[in-house]
């Protein structure tokens, strides 16, 4: 019987109330019922200790409980914790959009909205896009993910398990390869099938908007060429349509920059965020140019939570934390350990599974092949349980399940992740007995 399986009396206990409470549709990662956590390592309600390449699934770019993010929410908790800001006012909401102002890849003068999560983000990007385009179509990528609200998953680009049984989505959305070394789809081709669309599906005239992620969260890590960014700007200008980055998972520094787009060096209409923004409080928000974010009328945009002051004070902390603790730089660096200690795994006994890598900056991901080359998501899941029985959390993607994604805090000690690739690489000539 698998070591998972046999728990103790508390995650047993656990278990049973989880099961007999929660919807089955919940997918659970990992078994682990978290106790404690602080920056990179967390604690299970048993005592067993992990390093965490989870990271809230990429929230927590700065780590767990980080101390500025911690004092800015103590702060605020003593002060109020909710005003519904379509009610009443408060300076940690206009702190986070001056912060977004100045900070954003908006050409001239942005403007935000806070929400709580990415896909409410998202939803309202849709909105603005609708209003000031008086278009409802919008032309999203193969491979994408942007949500699970109605209009978020007709976006998604991936039907197993998001949009299974659930019926016509609203729409017109449109889905194009996703250009990028992995899908073997190059710039032309994704530009033809956009053309393509527009000769038998549906006229330019019809789309009011592009969305797309930089680099494919979901997807495996799949990031598109700059020029392929450049020339969808181009695009877009050209019919008139909103560009929308969806950089909830690429943002906060993920990958070396602030933004993913800025490896492009262009700026999307409306740049929609997540995750990181909140350090761990739900917090998202959407930042775009000034004319599109004022395309719906006062009380158009809103929401009982959005904005919460709580979340917002701590996403005062992750700002400061970013630009007084050199988070750009520590990505650069995990890059580059990454990278090593990827290439280091391709040398050690059962080393030949290691497929390519994927990503960019600290977003990096590596490939499980079976001998034959082929994706191999039965050896990711052997690595997935093993790794977590050794005291190791680790994250799969990827249209195949075979992509291991880090997201590890860009906080994490160079020993950590020296830690967690030995384990790594100590677990292959395992995962290999396993499933041969
Ligand atoms: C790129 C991207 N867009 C949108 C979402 C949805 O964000 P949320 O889960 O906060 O609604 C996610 C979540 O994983 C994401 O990675």
């Amino acid at each position: 019987m698998p070591r998972d399986e046999i728990m103790t009396e508390i995650s047993a206990t656990l278990q049973t109330r989880h099961k007999a409470s929660v919807s089955s549709a919940i997918k659970n990662l990992h078994p682990v019922y978290l106790d404690r956590a602080e920056n990179a390592e967390i604690w299970d309600v048993e005592g067993k200790r992990y390093i965490d390449f989870v990271g809230g699934i990429g929230v927590l770019t700065i780590g767990h409980r980080h101390p500025v993010v911690m004092a800015k929410v103590a702060a605020q908790m003593a002060r109020f914790t909710h005003s519904c800001f379509n009610a009443l006012l408060h300076e940690p909401y206009v702190a986070v959009t001056e912060w977004l102002a100045k900070n954003c890849p908006i050409e001239g003068p942005a403007k935000s909205m806070l929400t709580n999560s990415g896909a409410e983000a998202m939803e309202n990007a849709l909105k603005l896009a609708r209003a000031f385009t008086g278009r409802t179509g919008v032309i999203a990528f193969d491979g994408g993910f942007h949500g699970r609200t109605l209009a978020t998953l007709a976006l998604t680009g991936k039907v197993t398990p998001y949009k299974t049984g659930l019926g016509p989505l609203p729409g017109p959305v449109h889905h194009v390869p996703y250009p990028c070394v992995e899908t073997d789809v190059s710039v032309d081709d994704a530009f033809a099938a956009m053309d393509r669309i527009f000769a038998i599906v549906a006229g330019p005239e019809t789309i009011g908007a592009v969305v797309i992620e930089p680099v494919q969260g979901e997807g495996g890590f799949r990031a598109c060429p700059p020029e392929f960014l450049q020339r969808l700007r181009a695009f877009c200008d050209r019919h008139g349509m909103v560009l929308i980055a969806d950089e909830i998972q690429s943002g906060f520094g993920r990958t070396g920059k602030l933004f993913a787009i800025e490896h492009a060096g262009m700026c999307p209409d409306i740049l929609v965020m997540g995750k990181g923004i909140g350090g761990g409080f739900p917090l998202a928000a959407i930042t775009g140019a000034e004319d599109v974010m004022s395309a719906m009328g006062p009380g158009g945009l809103g929401g009982t939570y959005s904005g919460n002051p709580v979340a917002c004070a701590a996403a005062t902390g992750v700002f400061e934390v970013l630009e007084n603790e050199n988070i750009l730089a520590r990505a650069n660096e995990l890059d580059t350990q990454y990278g090593r200690h990827i290439e280091n795994l391709r040398g050690l006994a059962g080393g030949q599974m290691i497929g390519g890598m994927r990503g960019i900056g600290a977003m990096r991901a590596f490939e499980l092949v079976d001998d034959a080359g082929y994706p191999a998501p039965k050896r990711l899941q052997a690595l997935l349980q093993l790794a977590r029985e050794s005291g190791l959390l680790l994250m799969p993607s990827g249209e195949h399940a075979n992509v291991v994604r880090l997201l590890a805090p860009l906080t994490i000690s160079a020993d950590l992740v020296d830690e967690a690739f030995a384990l790594i690489g100590r677990l292959l000539p395992e995962v290999e007995k396993i499933v041969a």
